[in-house]
């Protein structure tokens, strides 16, 4: 089953080309994303709703935190995400004109199951899952769904359902941009294209595995990790962290650059690794100014750039560069080197990448 692969969590790394295109295949000719792909009464709730909650667990609320940003600047839509369980136990306001998103690979995660039922009874009746399995108990609750067509995921650490999860992400988010008059039909066109270019986009940064492994041969004796990134980025510097610690069992915290100051910069020195996310968008220039204060305190720096970000190496300034440059999408592309970088590191170690200790690859007890 494996076939050419060591590990399942390396073949489902190399089949996000083809998840996504699963994912995205209703997009075929399409020249706008209605609403009906996610069931049939969603124009009516999309009409009624002025906001969105998003609920989830682990890797999949960091693809929430990432719709966060899509969402607020692209459909102009308040957004919270809350992890299922501090939400579930935590007292709220409630508002009914919510849509409550529920982000799940397995669809059995107990908490957030009772997130859902929790926002459910607190009158908050418009509820969406985003969910990896057609037949589980999430998608049995709710009143929409988008089905996302990763296929069966057998490592314990999420990949592809990751990847798959800010696919249906940015159609919801179109979707709600094009209700509210926030996009027009050629901002939307050329969104389309470049989900429909994902796959390939995907494939492409793929092939920086060899560059990947001789980084991680670096990682491998380190107690700790430092990931950073900045807006949309600052989620993926978090999942990448989550990735590292889950399978190779190395401490790692992700955290958004500009909060460096604000303590992390104490344990930085020359044994504490810095990953930087840094693809070439509006806060490069701020990125760049965190990342000489880690340098100016020895770290070394491991940066994930794109083709023209303007960054160059230096002593203890390791650059890799991406392809492409991938505008709002390039979450999408900037996770993928980081489940590779852990997925490396993990095998230097001898750690059971598949099978990591303490972990189910589905929480169904609280
Ligand atoms: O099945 P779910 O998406 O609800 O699972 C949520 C988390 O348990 C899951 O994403 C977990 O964090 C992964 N093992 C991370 O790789």
């Amino acid at each position: 089953e494996l076939g050419q692969y060591r590990h399942y969590m390396q073949k489902e790394i190399f089949e996000q080309p083809a998840a996504l295109s699963a994912t995205l295949e209703m997009l075929e000719g399409a020249r706008s994303v209605q609403p009906g792909l996610f069931g049939a009464n969603a124009e009516a709730i999309f009409a009624d709703v002025n906001r969105v909650l998003i609920i989830a667990c682990g890797t999949s609320y960091h693809a929430g935190l990432v719709a966060r940003y899509w969402l607020e600047a692209i459909a102009g839509v308040p957004c919270v995400v809350e992890i299922a369980s501090e939400y579930r136990y935590r007292e709220s306001v409630a508002n009914p004109h919510t849509l409550v998103v529920t982000i799940s690979q397995s669809g059995e995660t107990a908490d957030t199951l009772a997130a859902l039922q929790h926002a459910k009874n607190l009158g908050m009746a418009h509820s969406l899952a985003i969910c990896n399995a057609p037949e589980s108990s999430l998608v049995r609750e709710t009143a929409l769904r988008f089905i996302t067509r990763a296929g069966p995921e057998i490592g314990v650490a999420s990949t592809k359902a990751f990847t798959t999860q800010l696919a249906a992400l940015y159609l919801l988010t179109l979707a709600l941009a094009t209700r509210l008059g926030r996009l027009d039909a050629v901002r939307e066109a050329n969104a389309l294209q470049a989900l429909r270019h994902l796959p390939a986009a995907v494939a492409r940064v793929l092939e920086l595995e060899p560059e990947i492994k001789a980084w991680a041969e670096r990682f491998s004796d380190k107690q700790h990790a430092l990931f950073l990134g900045r807006g949309r980025h600052y989620p993926i510097a978090l999942e990448g962290a989550l990735k590292l610690k889950e399978i190779s069992y190395i401490h790692a915290e992700g955290y958004p650059a500009g909060e460096l100051k604000h303590g992390p910069l104490a344990l930085v020195d020359r044994n504490m690794p810095v990953v930087a996310v840094a693809p070439n968008d509006t806060l490069l220039e701020k990125l760049k100014s965190n990342l000489q204060e880690v340098r100016a305190r020895g770290g070394e720096l491991y940066v994930f750039a794109d083709a023209d970000s303007e960054i160059s190496e230096s002593e203890g300034v390791h650059i890799l560069r991406l392809p492409e440059h991938y505008g709002s999408l390039s979450p999408l592309l900037h996770v993928v080197p980081l489940q590779l970088l852990s997925y490396h590191v993990a095998l230097v170690r001898g750690t059971d990448v598949d099978k990591p200790r303490n972990l189910a690859k589905s929480v169904t007890v609280e």
